[in-house]
């Protein structure tokens, strides 16, 4: 089956198809096609709502065309187009639902409405080469923009949401950050660059519900002690790079610890992380690191960083999975959707 995804859930237009045939075996990504309105929201520190839906409304068409012809198909040759629904930007999803609709309408093919935090997961599943197969129960970990949250993934399909976070997500936390330490928009892939040079024990920071027994997060605490600690002080580049280090760790260390009580409890055999923090390398490694040392024989999954930030393969991948076809009428955006 070749499934046509479509993402414009925030600031990045993606197009990408993909092959599948079994629902044991991953999907071949056949084109991956992105266009991004980053360099507009880095001028303004942050993403202005009306900035992104207006970009994605310039980038949809050719961005589904390249994917058409990077793969060297029609769209007749499409058995089916996902698109995501939500959540997200509700003039962004607009964009690509209704664009996704009039293609349904207009060359007759059913439409799968994907929850684009179910892509981030899904991103695991397109082959890169992995000859691991992705064994149930997985614990998933979407960590991104808007999201922090941990789901137990017994099949597909049966999914059970475990935790999330409680005020701002990760990535969100860094973006914000960032901004205390006057870096530029977004913090993450910003923070991470810094972190390098950084201490990492330089400064100490919170590390919000590391102990608790639930699977919620809580980083707008860990903004606010930075806050307290820069406020009004001109920080060197040594400081800001050691910023940068401590909070790091701080995020870094709560989501591994909670990640690892997740797995224990639910006898994980597989974990499966995803969303545009799961491209920071100090998670990807330290994750890795901290379930092999409980269990070796459970396996770590991490895309690679082009599919960990938003694209269109990571949403055709879940709708592969979970395929539930529609009419182009009966899909409308849902920006407030969750698991
Ligand atoms: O998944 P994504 O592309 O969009 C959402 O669905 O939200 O995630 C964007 C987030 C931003 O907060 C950005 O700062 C963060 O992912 N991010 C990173 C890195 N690259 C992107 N955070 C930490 N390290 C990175 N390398
Ligand atoms: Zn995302």
């Amino acid at each position: 089956m070749l499934i046509l995804g479509i993402e414009s859930s925030c600031d990045e237009t993606g197009a990408a198809i993909i092959y599948g045939n079994n629902k044991t075996a991953k999907v071949k990504l056949l084109s991956n096609s992105l266009a991004t309105s980053l360099n507009i929201h880095a001028k303004s520190g942050g993403i202005i709502p009306e900035n992104a839906a207006r970009e994605q409304i310039k980038f949809i068409i050719p961005v589904i065309k390249e994917a058409l012809a990077k793969a060297k198909l029609n769209i007749n040759d499409i058995d089916k187009i996902a698109v995501t629904y939500g959540p997200g930007l509700i003039g962004s999803l607009l964009v690509g639902v209704e664009t996704a609709k009039t293609l349904s309408y207009v060359y007759n093919k059913p439409l799968i409405p994907t929850n684009h935090l179910y892509g981030h997961f899904y991103a695991n599943f397109i082959d890169e080469g992995d000859k691991r197969e992705i064994i149930f129960p997985a614990i998933a970990l979407v960590v991104s923009g808007g999201h922090t949250d941990l789901v137990l993934v017994k099949k597909h399909g049966e999914i059970k949401w475990l935790g999330g976070t409680r005020d701002d997500a990760a990535g969100e936390a860094l973006d914000k950050i960032g901004r205390l330490l006057d870096l530029p928009y977004p913090g993450g892939p910003n923070i991470e660059k810094k972190a390098q040079i950084g201490d990492p024990k330089k400064y100490n920071l919170p590390k919000p519900l590391i102990g608790s027994k639930d699977f919620d997060f809580s980083f707008s605490g860990l903004k606010t002690a930075v806050l307290r600690e820069v406020k009004d002080k001109k920080l060197s580049e040594q400081q800001v790079a050691d910023f940068c280090a401590c909070v790091q760790k701080s995020i870094v260390d709560v989501i591994s610890k909670k990640t690892l009580n997740a797995v224990k409890k639910h006898n994980a055999k597989s974990v499966l992380l995803g969303g545009g923090v799961a491209a920071n390398a100090a998670l990807r490694n330290q994750l890795e690191a901290t379930i092999n040392s409980f269990d070796p024989s459970i396996n770590f999954f991490v895309p690679s960083k082009i599919l960990c930030t938003d694209n269109g393969a990571m949403i055709a991948a879940a709708a592969f999975y979970n395929d539930k076809s529609f009419k182009f009428n009966e899909v409308d955006a849902n920006p407030n959707l969750y698991f």
